[in-house]
């Protein structure tokens, strides 16, 4: 764990240059739009610890695995997010000495992330090796309003010193990815220009063919005041560059503002690719740096107006949320069907692809109660178009009759993940894209999206569980054997309590769903039936048996539910007595250590207990949490956040601030010591559940929003904001009561405590808070 960030409720601060740290900062600081993004590396050149990354949403390459031993039904590829051109490259001498942060004195250095702008600013002093000591500012964004814009304003002033400066701003595609199997460059360039003050190149993507523009175009201001310049051109395969000289005298301050844009072939043809990128680039700069941020920032605003979450009293808290809420809006935007949202978004390439059941299973929940109802919506459509893909993926297993497996990892529709414990085995993924289309009718009340992708989506994967269980003789039950869970500390397991159980509750779903169909849409039922040959009496039938004798492993003398056949044969020690040397025990354990280990990565059989939560009672779901969180090691982002929910439901306040401190900080303080590779974006939709679900309480049912806060101890109050079926709720909590705002212009039935309330339009409601 590190602690080097200042608390701060809007902005990530680093107060003095931190380089062993420098690739952890330069994940938190990544800025991003839905469309692109980029990492806090610095503009100037830097020859010290760093991982250079820049994202185009969208663009991947699927370089060819690297598995021992091949074997039938291994996917070809595993996607890589790309890493794209760095636009944001200024390479700078002071006289003939570069400027380069590993190689002089720093002084007062400052880089920070404004959460509340969506800006990275950063200032230091660097004293170079002839006593020269020049002050730099930076700011730069990527534009929310023009998603292909971003700009940087970075001066440099001389403090006692005349000096000629040279600035060479540049766009560099000749770059690499960290992660790429086999160390080859995956972009070719397709043409570049450059000219006085602007330069661009347009690269294609080896194997997918993608084409990125990304371009550059410049202004230099002298005190304020901006000034012609020569520049010498400079290029050479996939690079650009202006060099422009100018004389500093001791206090003059030399400013430029640089504006890059990056273009897709996936938004625009590509034989207008650099054309428009050109058009696009010269209005913002037309626009202006100043205007460009005000737009942007005006827009941030309106993003914070329905997300954010106030905490009193608690910094580290607040920062933790408000980063966590920062992040899952830059990533993604909602506009884009064919997008997702990458366990790193824009802050680093591990992880490859760019979905994994992380959206369905930890983000909708946050789209959905802080977003436009088609932003969800899109989401879910993006599996609906990679329904083909799934049915095929599942028939490359053996599997038929339009039974679909939607992969573990993917970009296009495709599996590609090469680790076979995950991408046959983590067959739990189908379930959570099945619950998200529930999860989704749920909290809308959309039935229609059922007709037709809800259902489709639904019934094939009801066909998969169907053939992916076995009647067992001796059990007279439906086993499924050879499963990996959400806990990836255990592969090949029979019977995982998580996966029976969503596969059982799935085939009720669909059930429920196909009912609701007949009855309302029968003539589009029966033309779905014939679309995808259901032949429903026995297919049903067969559903309907799974769901009365789906076998799952219980224990009689603990009262619980086993997350595997056989779980209780493992030597039972709590995690708390692992020596903290050996934490995380990934980066310390073999892995066949690991698995013989009793120890959970993430919640398991717990997720089914946060998932269906109101199946069981609160013992039940105590008992449970009681065996099974000591055994867990937290070692997923994704794990914290469920436990929070779990604990808060069962009251154990401190159990759960202990485990939100944990989620919402996890990347600030660097748990899981892994950040410098990115942060865990998906997980940071989890963070938000651990709060308004955990903290908040709340719930939907049969259509209603239900809450039943509880205050940590800690805080003084706190506050958030739920949007719901065109209505906004503001539900504030201080140390006596909860108080219900209406901002909607009609009434909103809503439930405090279980009592239920009209609450008019808007309305205020105060009840007295309840301690958990
Ligand atoms: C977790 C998976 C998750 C993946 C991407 C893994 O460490 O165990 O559940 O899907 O990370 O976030």
């Amino acid at each position: 764990m590190k602690d080097y960030i200042v608390h701060d409720g809007w902005k990530i601060i680093e107060d003095e240059f931190h380089p062993e740290q420098n690739k952890i900062t330069e994940s938190l600081m990544s800025l991003g739009n839905g469309r692109m993004g980029h990492r806090a590396n610095f503009e100037e050149k830097y020859s010290g610890l760093t991982l250079q990354g820049s994202y185009v949403a969208g663009v991947y390459y699927p370089d060819k695995t690297r598995v021992g031993w091949w074997k039938n039904g291994y996917p070809e590829s595993f996607a890589k997010v790309l890493n794209a051109a760095n636009w944001i490259g200024i390479d700078i001498w002071i006289g003939t000495i570069v400027l380069d942060l590993h190689q002089c004195k720093i002084l007062n250095f400052r880089r920070e992330l404004d959460m509340m702008n969506g800006l990275l600013n950063r200032t230091f002093t660097a004293e170079l090796a002839d006593g020269k000591q020049v002050k730099v500012t930076a700011q730069r964004f990527v534009s929310i309003g023009q998603s292909e814009i971003g700009a940087i304003r970075y001066s440099l002033e001389a403090l006692n010193f005349d000096e000629k400066i040279t600035i060479s701003p540049y766009v560099d595609f000749d770059v690499v990815n960290a992660d790429a199997n086999y160390d080859e460059k995956f972009w070719d360039e397709v043409n570049k220009s450059v000219a006085q003050g602007e330069g661009y190149i347009t690269a294609e993507v080896r194997k997918t063919f993608f084409q990125v523009c990304s371009g550059m175009k410049f202004k230099i201001l002298k005190n304020g005041e901006q000034i012609r310049f020569h520049a010498d051109v400079e290029e050479r395969e996939k690079f650009v560059s202006n060099l422009v000289t100018v004389l500093l005298k001791k206090g003059d301050k030399l400013t430029l503002e640089k504006f890059g844009v990056n273009l897709s072939s996936e938004n625009c043809a590509k034989n207008q690719l650099a054309e428009t990128a050109t058009k696009f680039l010269h209005a913002a700069f037309k626009k202006g740096y100043d205007r460009l941020l005000q737009e942007h920032s005006t827009l941030w605003y309106k993003k914070w107006e329905t997300s954010d979450i106030l905490i009193k009293g608690d910094v580290a808290a607040q920062q933790g949320i408000r980063f966590n809420i920062f992040q899952l809006q830059q990533t993604y935007s909602g506009e884009d069907e064919r997008l997702n949202i990458g366990p790193k978004g824009f802050t680093g390439e591990k992880y490859g692809g760019s979905t994994y059941w992380d959206t369905e299973a930890y983000c909708i929940p946050f789209y959905l109660a802080t977003a436009p109802s088609k932003v969800a919506r899109n989401l879910l459509t993006y599996r609906h178009k990679h329904l083909e893909k799934a049915i095929e993926n599942a028939s490359k297993l053996g599997f038929n009759n339009g039974a679909a497996l939607y992969p573990m990892v993917t970009m296009n529709g495709e599996e590609c993940h090469n680790e076979w414990e995950i991408t046959f085995e983590e067959v739990h993924r189908n379930g959570a894209i099945a619950f998200a289309i529930y999860d989704y009718i749920r909290y809308t009340g959309d039935t229609g999206y059922l007709l037709p992708n809800g259902f489709e989506v639904l019934l094939a994967i009801s066909r998969f569980w169907s053939q992916r269980v076995n009647w067992s003789v001796p059990k007279q039950k439906y086993v499924m054997l050879g499963v990996t869970g959400p806990n990836e500390y255990e592969n090949n397991v029979n019977n995982n309590y998580h996966t029976n159980r969503i596969a059982q509750w799935t085939l009720q779903y669909t059930l429920e769903v196909i009912d609701l169909l007949k009855k309302e849409n029968p003539e589009t039922f029966a033309q779905l039936k014939a679309k995808w040959n259901f032949s429903e009496e026995t297919e049903t039938q067969r559903w309907k048996d799974i769901i009365a004798k789906m076998h799952f492993a219980y224990d009689q003398s603990r009262d619980i539910y086993l997350q595997q056949d056989g779980f209780l044969d493992k030597d039972l020690t709590p995690a708390s007595d692992l020596p903290k040397n050996e934490r995380p025990l990934n980066q310390h354990w073999s892995w066949d250590r690991i698995l013989r280990s009793p120890y959970i990565k993430q919640a398991d059989t717990l997720q089914s207990f946060f998932l269906f939560e109101k199946e069981y009672d609160l013992a039940t779901i105590q008992r449970h949490f009681d065996f099974y969180e000591p055994l867990t090691v937290h070692e997923s982002s994704l794990s914290p956040c469920i436990h929070t929910i779990l604990a808060s439901l069962i009251g154990y306040p401190e159990k759960a601030y202990e485990l939100y401190l944990r989620t919402a900080r996890l990347d600030l303080d660097d748990y899981n010591n892994d950040t410098e590779d990115g942060c865990h974006i998906t997980s940071m939709g989890g963070t938000w559940m651990s709060f308004v679900l955990g903290f908040g309480g709340m719930r939907v049912k049969n259509g209603r929003l239900h809450f039943a806060p509880i205050l940590p101890e800690k805080w003084e109050g706190y506050s958030f904001l739920i949007n719901f079926r065109e209505a906004t709720i503001k539900i504030e909590v201080n140390k006596q009561e909860v108080i219900l705002e209406n901002h909607a212009a009609k009434e909103m039935v809503i439930s405090i405590y279980d009592n239920e309330l009209a609450l008019p339009a808007n309305g205020v409601y105060k009840e007295k808070l309840r301690s958990s």
